[in-house]
């Protein structure tokens, strides 16, 4: 009896000495680390509140990932773990079974907070032993986990611990975006970029917060999606591209895949068919759709405005419900776009006629019609978005008839324009668009489009004078960077001057994705592991 007092007592008496040796290493890990000020941290896109509590909290080998058990959280999560691991090295454990006491913890948390208020906002709390990363979505908490990897420093702290750490300053953050579509294009038809191209591409976007990438999937060079019911439009339409280079396509388990991997960044892919212009290569593979008797050549230039479909004829009409229908089944977000740019060669109320017809076909399949803003001549739903990229009286047309407007005025927001005369690609006809240029100008009140009927901005990476993934990051980079600050930060967040120093910090992240960004003279870029000249040798 007493033998087992004893033994219970020692017990305790160990349990308790080994638990305050756990709190003093736990004190020693709060108390050694750097200070750190949340409100200099170089995010972007700016948050819209941010208040600094100068302390540090430790990422390290005893952090551990919590998420709610609500839908797409745990996946996120993981997302933030396997992001972690990336850049640190840390093996970070996502939903263990218990919390020991050693840990600190980011929890993931679903929320009802009034303050939430948008699907994609969120609110972080850091303290000294613990990240609170709360929303009402899983899509707010995916675009709340990306300002802690940006939160995260490149490299470990100076600390006196025995293992490596990393600091994130302590303080809240509340964040929301200015507008709910943030996207980019690209133009997959003029040169064709692969599967893994256009993830990369996605992963760069995701990180900024962006929600959108539009695919330019045809145009007169090439037909880049399978059609199962029309497969001469790949097979013909997809055999090559500007230059005459082999071109290419995706399946339709290819595009499926790009679709997914969106998803898994809570991004939507929305997919153009470029109609009635743009249709050379359609026409070469279905030359009944031309209506001129006459087969036509593939194409390999760059000019415009040279091709349409004959907009009267019926069978058309059921060729393209069954691409339209194709298309839409596998695509889960909820646009579809029918170009409708350029169509030099239709008669404008043929063009009217079609635009119209195709409305109703988008809309039977259960998605939500956007043209190029030439859209605005004809008698649009008001759910249809027009893109504005070149005439403010088209938009404005299609402002009257209660539709969204997406802003891409060519001369502020097309990544193929050169930076200047010295740009090693793109083209110029818009405008030249330094990286500054870029960024300063005002979305919300550009060219008297009224801010309740923007719908957000989308950059769009034309290619024809691009080929290869380097080229395509060129052009994007970092010009892509201040279009997610201006689509996501509020105005009175927005400043050059502090902007283009944030910019500056972010070289390490692009030089660690190996982003081959141009180096735009305007930054005074941080110097990083490699410099960019390293990497262009390779
Ligand atoms: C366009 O640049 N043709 C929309």
């Amino acid at each position: 009896m007493k033998n087992s007092i004893l033994v219970k007592s020692l017990l305790v008496f160990l349990t308790i000495m080994a638990f305050s040796a756990c709190i003093e290493e736990k004190k020693k890990r709060v108390i050694n680390f750097p200070q750190t000020d949340l409100s200099t941290e170089n995010l972007i896109p700016k948050p819209m509140k941010m208040i600094a509590t100068n302390g540090g909290f430790a990422l390290d080998q005893f952090t551990a990932i919590y998420t709610s058990d609500n839908a797409g959280y745990e996946e996120v999560g993981k997302f933030l773990a396997e992001k972690i691991k990336g850049k640190t090295g840390l093996d970070i454990q996502v939903n263990v079974a218990e919390i020991p006491d050693m840990e600190t913890v980011i929890y993931i948390n679903r929320s009802d907070s009034l303050e939430l208020n948008a699907p994609e906002a969120y609110q972080l709390y850091i303290t000294l032993d613990s990240v609170i990363l709360n929303s009402n979505t899983a899509e707010g908490a995916f675009r709340g986990i990306q300002t802690i990897r940006q939160l995260i420093p490149e490299t470990r702290s100076d600390s006196l611990a025995a293992y490596p750490i990393w600091t994130i300053p302590t303080g809240k953050i509340s964040d929301s975006p200015q507008f709910e579509y943030r996207g980019s294009m690209l133009d997959v038809a003029r040169h064709f970029f692969s599967v893994e191209d256009v993830k990369k591409y996605i992963d760069l976007l995701a990180y900024y917060k962006y929600n959108v990438l539009h695919l330019h999937l045809t145009d007169d060079q090439g037909w880049r999606i399978e059609i199962k019911s029309w497969p001469l439009l790949t097979e013909v339409g997809g055999s090559t591209e500007v230059g005459g280079e082999a071109g290419g396509f995706y399946t339709q388990e290819e595009y499926k895949d790009i679709v997914a991997y969106a998803a898994e960044r809570h991004m939507v892919i929305v997919p153009e068919v470029d109609m009635p212009g743009h249709t050379n290569a359609a026409s070469v593979s279905y030359p009944v759709f031309n209506g001129t008797g006459i087969t036509p050549e593939l194409y390999e230039g760059t000019q415009v405005g040279k091709s349409t479909f004959a907009t009267r004829k019926d069978t058309l009409y059921s060729f393209l419900d069954d691409v339209v229908g194709e298309i839409a089944a596998i695509t889960p977000g909820p646009y579809f776009h029918i170009g409708g740019d350029e169509s030099h060669v239709t008669k404008k109320k043929d063009y009217i006629y079609f635009v119209e017809r195709v409305e109703k076909i988008v809309r039977k399949h259960g998605k939500r019609m956007i043209g190029w803003d030439e859209i605005g001549q004809a008698k649009m739903d008001s759910s249809s978005i027009s893109q504005f990229w070149a005439s403010k009286e088209n938009a404005l047309d299609a402002v009257a008839m209660g539709m969204k407007i997406i802003m891409s005025p060519a001369t502020k927001a097309y990544l193929d324009m050169e930076y200047d005369t010295l740009s090693k690609h793109g083209l110029h006809w818009a405008a030249y668009i330094p990286t500054d240029s870029a960024y300063i100008w005002t979305p919300e009140s550009y060219e008297g489009i009224p801010m309740e009927n923007i719908l957000g901005i989308e950059a769009p990476l034309w290619s024809e004078t691009i080929s290869d993934i380097g080229e395509l990051e060129y052009l994007a980079f970092p010009r892509a960077i201040g279009y997610s600050e201006l689509s996501w930060s509020i105005p009175e967040n927005r400043d050059w001057e502090n902007y283009k120093i944030r910019l500056a910090n972010q070289a390490p992240f692009l030089d660690r994705m190996n982003v081959k960004y141009y180096p735009s003279p305007l930054i005074d870029w941080k110097k990083s592991k490699y410099s960019y000249k390293e990497i262009e040798k390779d």
